[in-house]
């Protein structure tokens, strides 16, 4: 986490935040104080008649003791409701017949790098990212994609309705009013968008009460999940190009849950209960809870929510979060959630140092450098320009009030960044404040991060290439250099690389489903932004009407786009069987042929990027898919410790003949029809794991046989190993024998089982834990 400062900074306010609502401090002046607390009450549509009166029952009680209570209903997509109680009141209802659970309205946080100040960047979606064999982008789908985030700013070139056709007539969503805002702003398009007032008025600020942006965030994830085609995007002339989203024929319905301070659960669970009635087919949420306070299964709106879009057959895809490089960091890791990690691109930005020897060394950053591209400018290593208070170690690494101003002024200071904490930003305000004119930072904490510096002539070099300048600067009694302007730099290679801060697996919900699922593009990535934003603009420029920035909240985007194009060119598809198909079309090799490594050099696992990086084509005709239904997700209910009687509360489907197995135990959800395999091996020799495929490729007689990757020490055994498809048997099982003859793994194990027909292969990653 070196290097991290002010992300851990981030994710302590968050907790903050979190507790601040949801520990019950045993303070006596708060027991009456009311909070906002969900009251979950599964299924809103269970064909038993008493648990639909029993949400009528427990709202009404709440209602008589203050009529004032109520935040919100849920009542289309599921049961319950959001409402301000005392502790005691919840802890009272939490016991009432057909309440699942009661628990405060929890803040969850957007999935982007954004409030790094050191990370924001740039780069560009353009064709890696658009799936090809799509319709024209003049031609319209009815495929809906909702988006979850801070709204959306209408205007936006990429939200233009051009040549699309009538709103797709099932279409039941609304488009709200607000003073700035109104139904002349949706379209054919941005066909519906909804706001969620916040309930504690602690949000004063008359903007928020509003589909519209006023961040920049969900309109940048709309804009790369379905924006339309247009030619001619830029940030400031870098990543110039046509910027398009991943499915720019589909349609896109917004829901606002979050602010500048976050997102409440209590509205996200309100957008999902409009979204399942509205009718959307598709949903992307770019947010989620810090790792390590991820609430359980039964308290998490995010896992809640899209529990009962998926049994509606809806697929929602979550961001996996931005606490890598660390494992078990990965949030929104439910099975019936498609969690996406991030992953590089082909474009680099370049500001590089020109040396008074006539030497180039590479630095990446986005500035506007007003120097000019002659190395004329004196610089100064930082523990030369050492201010009398302070130590080497400090004005080396340029730490605040660490630099003597009259050995700095108009001068380039190099910084170095050893695990120190300090961001490229903070080290600019030292060198500014001292009177320096540029800054180099000799430092590899922002990895492949190009962070923007707007006009004060700042870049980044990594350690290794760091030597060049310190050498050159102990070499000669007057050093000079210049720092050339952002340069955009195409076919960077290696590319994907997954980034240090993609969230990393295991999964913490459950070591038996392999988390996260796939990796999309998430880094420097250009897309739509709102149209007013004065901040970070270069002198004498008009605010950019894109911006560059990066997370996994920007991979998301890339998966549900590319997800509404699937369902697009098939449009009976199951949600699952969606998910399948891009999961067992990702690839696992780079633009140099190689395995896709991280940023600190490693090969991936698919503990970094789940099945691998995303295909565009591929994922459209995948030959066969693993469908996960419904039975599946409620054996998973049984198979971590709920009851029967509560899974038949959360669920509308629980056939009348389902019960939770004898002996449910952790080990059975490796059996559930999942498009990879995560086996808890600890204390076996051998583990048996079943699977179904079904085939949907064009050809009803065809035969699959299998390939597998095993890790040394361990046998994988596949039975049958072919599978023969007929028009009568479109469906066919298959059993996976693990064996190994260690006594015990040393570290978790990876490997593969890929089927293939000659013309299709549908991999499926494995993972072993010790
Ligand atoms: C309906 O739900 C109630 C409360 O959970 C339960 O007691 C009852 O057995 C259920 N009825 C049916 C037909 O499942
Ligand atoms: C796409 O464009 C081509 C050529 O412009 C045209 O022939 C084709 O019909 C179009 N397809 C759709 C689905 O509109
Ligand atoms: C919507 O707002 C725009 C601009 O504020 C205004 O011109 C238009 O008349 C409004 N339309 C409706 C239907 O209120
Ligand atoms: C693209 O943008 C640049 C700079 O904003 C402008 O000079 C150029 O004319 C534009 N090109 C087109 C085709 O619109
Ligand atoms: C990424 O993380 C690894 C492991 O924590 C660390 O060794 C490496 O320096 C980091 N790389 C970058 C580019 O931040
Ligand atoms: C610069 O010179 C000093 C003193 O001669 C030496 O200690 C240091 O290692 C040199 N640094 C580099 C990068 O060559
Ligand atoms: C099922 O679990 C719930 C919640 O833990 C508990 O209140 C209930 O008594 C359990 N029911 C049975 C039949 O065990
Ligand atoms: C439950 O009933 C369905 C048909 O109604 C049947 O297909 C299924 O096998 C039964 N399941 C069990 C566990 O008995
Ligand atoms: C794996 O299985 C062992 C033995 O059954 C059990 O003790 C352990 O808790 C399991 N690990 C996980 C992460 O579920
Ligand atoms: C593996 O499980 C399947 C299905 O439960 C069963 O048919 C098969 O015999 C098992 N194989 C072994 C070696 O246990």
């Amino acid at each position: 986490m070196k290097g991290n400062n002010t992300l851990l900074l981030h994710l302590f306010y968050t907790l903050l935040l979190f507790l601040g609502v949801s520990a019950g401090n045993g303070n006596n002046d708060d027991t009456n104080r009311k909070e906002v607390y969900i009251v979950y009450m599964g299924a809103a549509d269970s064909t038993n008649v008493s648990l639909r009166n029993d949400h009528a029952q427990v709202l009404n009680l709440v209602l008589r003791r203050n009529e004032n209570a109520l935040v919100r209903n849920y009542k289309h997509g599921f049961s319950g409701f959001a409402a301000r109680l005392s502790k005691e009141e919840a802890a009272s209802i939490a016991h009432k017949p057909g309440v699942v659970s009661v628990f405060p309205d929890p803040i969850l946080n957007l999935h982007t790098t954004r409030s790094w100040e050191f990370l924001k960047y740039q780069t560009h979606v353009k064709i890696d990212t658009k799936p090809n064999a799509v319709s024209n982008s003049s031609s319209s789908s009815d495929i809906i994609l909702g988006v979850l985030d801070t709204g959306i700013w209408p205007e936006a070139a990429s939200f233009s309705d051009e040549g699309m056709g009538p709103v797709p007539s099932r279409w039941k969503g609304t488009c709200m009013k607000s003073q700035d805002f109104n139904s002349s702003n949706c379209n054919r398009k941005l066909i519906g968008a909804r706001f969620y007032t916040d309930p504690t008025g602690n949000d004063d600020d008359e903007g928020d009460n509003t589909p519209r942006d006023s961040v920049g965030h969900g309109t940048h994830v709309a804009s790369t999940a379905v924006g339309a085609t247009v030619t001619n995007a830029s940030y400031y002339g870098l990543a110039a190009g046509s910027a398009t989203g991943g499915s720019s024929e589909s349609r896109l319905a917004v829901y606002r849950v979050c602010s500048n301070f976050g997102c409440r659960g209590s509205a996200i669970l309100g957008a999902f209960d409009d979204a399942i009635s509205d009718g959307v087919d598709v949903l992307s949420l770019s947010l989620g809870a810090s790792p390590g306070f991820q609430p359980d299964l039964t308290t998490d709106p995010i896992a809640l929510g899209a529990f009962h879009a998926v049994e509606r057959g809806i697929l929602v895809v979550c961001s996996a979060g931005n606490s890598g490089p660390s494992s078990s960091t990965v949030v929104n890791d439910a099975p019936w959630i498609l969690t996406v990690a991030a992953s590089t691109i082909d474009r680099d930005f370049q500001s590089d140092v020109v040396l008074g020897v006539d030497k180039t060394v590479k630095g990446r950053a986005i500035n506007f450098s007003p120097l000019s591209n002659s190395a004329e400018y004196p610089m100064i290593y930082g523990e030369s320009a050492k201010a009398a208070s302070t130590s080497l170690a400090e004005a080396r690494q340029c730490h605040p009030d660490s630099l003597d101003a009259n050995k700095v002024k108009g001068k380039i200071v190099v910084c170095d960044g050893k695990n120190d904490g300090y961001s490229t930003s903070e080290k600019i305000g030292t060198v500014k404040e001292a009177g320096g004119i540029g800054l180099v930072h000799i430092t590899d904490q922002n990895g492949a991060i190009a962070s923007y510096y707007g006009d004060f002539p700042a870049t980044v070099i990594s350690s290794k290439d760091g030597v060049t300048i310190l050498q050159y600067i102990n070499s000669t009694s007057n050093p000079v250099a210049t720092i050339l302007p952002t340069a955009t730099v195409l076919d960077y290679k290696p590319a994907p690389v997954v980034p240090n801060f993609s969230s990393r697996g295991p999964s913490s919900l459950s070591s038996n489903i392999l988390k996260p699922d796939i990796a999309a593009p998430g880094v420097n990535i250009l897309a739509a932004w709102i149209g007013n934003n004065a901040d970070d603009v270069p002198k004498g420029r008009k605010p950019s009407l894109y911006n560059i920035i990066s997370g996994t909240s920007m991979a998301c985007p890339h998966v549900s786009g590319l997800a509404s194009s699937v369902k697009t060119r098939n449009p009976t598809w199951s949600a699952s069987a969606i998910k399948s198909a891009i999961m067992t079309s990702a690839i696992q090799i780079n633009n140099l042929k190689a395995p896709i490594t991280t940023d600190s050099g490693r090969v991936a696992t698919p503990y970094d990027y789940g099945a691998g990086e995303m295909t565009t084509s591929e994922s459209l005709q995948p030959g066969l898919v693993y469908e996960t239904n419904t039975i599946d997700y409620l054996n998973y209910l049984c198979y971590i410790g709920l009851n029967i009687t509560t899974v038949k509360v959360i669920s509308r489907t629980v056939p009348a003949n389902f019960s939770c197995p004898k002996d449910s135990s952790s080990d059975l959800i490796s059996n559930i029809n999942y498009p990879s395999i995560a086996v808890n091996f600890t204390g076996k020799a051998a583990v048996n794991v079943s699977r179904t495929v079904t085939n949907v490729g064009e050809e009803d007689e065809t035969a699959y046989s299998p390939v597998v990757e095993a890790p040394s020490g361990v046998k994988v055994t596949v039975t049958p190993d072919k599978l023969q498809f007929t028009k009568s048997s479109k469906k066919l099982g298959y059993q996976v024998i693990f064996s190994s003859t260690l006594t015990s793994l040393k570290e978790d194990l990876f490997g593969s089982i890929t089927w293939s027909n000659g013309k299709y292969m549908v991999r499926s990653p494995f993972v072993l834990t010790k």
